[in-house]
């Protein structure tokens, strides 16, 4: 019961069942190429668990694992696009396999692909796991701006920057978790509930996505590491550097942060110098602990046996050790 490697399986399984082998194949190889290259695939094991965590068996809940599944594998095609990235799970981004037009494309498909999952479910739950996923959907774009924005601006706020982490991950970490509350039957307070679980879970994970981003190995990360300071990304690294920093420290900052120089790897190892001699790599790590902690909190006044929040909270410490 409940266990993780049974979800991750078991969606595996099902995934393996929808390659889709149709024309155009320029339009359906990448969209089964990402889906394949592998992943955590952390939002659908979070919407089968729970499913079953609120007493439905979790196979009721695949087509919605799967649809945000597909959903979140869409945002990264574009993501990486717009992010200039070249490495995906160890692999070719989808821009840098095929080009720029087919991975928008591909990306558009299997946004609409995402919504048809949902046509497997009687028309009262469809129609609230759609409303939820529009509404988080349109969240993320607005987070993925934001992100954009905030490359070109030098006096992005943490409150700015945790509004924009907050749409453009945790809020679909948190609706994969609702969507299992939906499928159950569970209450609304409950639906809610496991929501803000979820939303805080998500932050802590894009806090330590940050983190890993910078410090992650590159034998094993499967992205490049640094691409975040390349880009000049407001993570909470960079913001966390320049409040803790002393004056030559923001200062050094600032300035590497408005250049492109011809060799990146000089800029990325003098800014995770910095990330490291202002204390912010630390900071970072206390605050990945924090919001897996506010999660937590959020189960004290949940609907549920002892039993099942151990099985919750065993995952978000599983989150935190993460190197991938
Ligand atoms: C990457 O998500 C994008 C973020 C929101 C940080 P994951 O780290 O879940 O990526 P995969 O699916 O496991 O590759
Ligand atoms: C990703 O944020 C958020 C979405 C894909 C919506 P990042 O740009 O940090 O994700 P990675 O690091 O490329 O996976
Ligand atoms: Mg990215
Ligand atoms: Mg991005
Ligand atoms: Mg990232």
């Amino acid at each position: 019961m409940y266990s993780i490697e049974l979800y991750r399986k078991e969606f595996l399984t099902y995934l393996g069942q929808k390659s889709i082998d149709k024309e155009p194949s320029r339009l359906y190889e990448p969209i089964n190429y990402i889906l394949r290259l592998g992943g955590k695939r952390l939002r659908p094991v979070l919407t089968l668990m729970t499913t079953e965590l609120f007493g439905t068996d979790y196979k009721k809940a695949m087509d919605a694992a799967l649809a945000i599944e597909v959903f979140h594998n869409f945002s990264l095609i574009h993501d990486d696009i717009m992010d200039d990235a070249p490495l995906r799970r160890g692999q070719k981004t989808v821009h840098e396999k095929w080009d720029l037009n087919t991975g928008i494309l591909s990306g558009d498909a299997m946004l609409i692909l995402a919504y048809q999952f949902f046509e497997n479910y009687p028309s009262e739950i469809f129609r609230a796991l759609a409303m939820l996923f529009s509404k988080t959907a349109l969240e993320v774009c607005e987070g993925q701006q934001y992100d954009m924005d905030f490359e070109t601006r030098d006096d992005v706020t943490v409150p700015e920057y945790l509004h924009m982490i907050e749409y453009k991950t945790a809020v679909l970490v948190a609706a994969a978790m609702k969507m299992g509350g939906i499928i159950a039957g569970a209450s609304l307070k409950d639906q809610n509930l496991i929501y803000d679980f979820g939303k805080n879970l998500g932050i802590a994970f894009q806090l330590q996505d940050d983190y890993l981003d910078a410090f992650g190995d590159p034998e094993s990360f499967g992205k490049q590491v640094g691409g975040d300071i390349i880009e000049n990304k407001k993570t909470i690294l960079y913001l966390s550097a320049l409040q803790l920093g002393n004056a030559g420290e923001q200062k050094e900052i600032l300035d590497l942060y408005s250049i492109q120089p011809q060799d990146v790897s000089d800029k990325v190892n003098s800014v995770k110098g910095i990330f490291l001699s202002t204390g912010a790599a630390k900071h970072t790590k206390s605050e990945i602990q924090n919001y897996t902690q506010k999660a937590f909190e959020v189960l004290d006044v949940i609907d549920m046996s002892e039993e099942k929040k151990a099985v919750l909270k065993q995952f978000g410490e599983n989150l935190m050790m993460r190197k991938v």
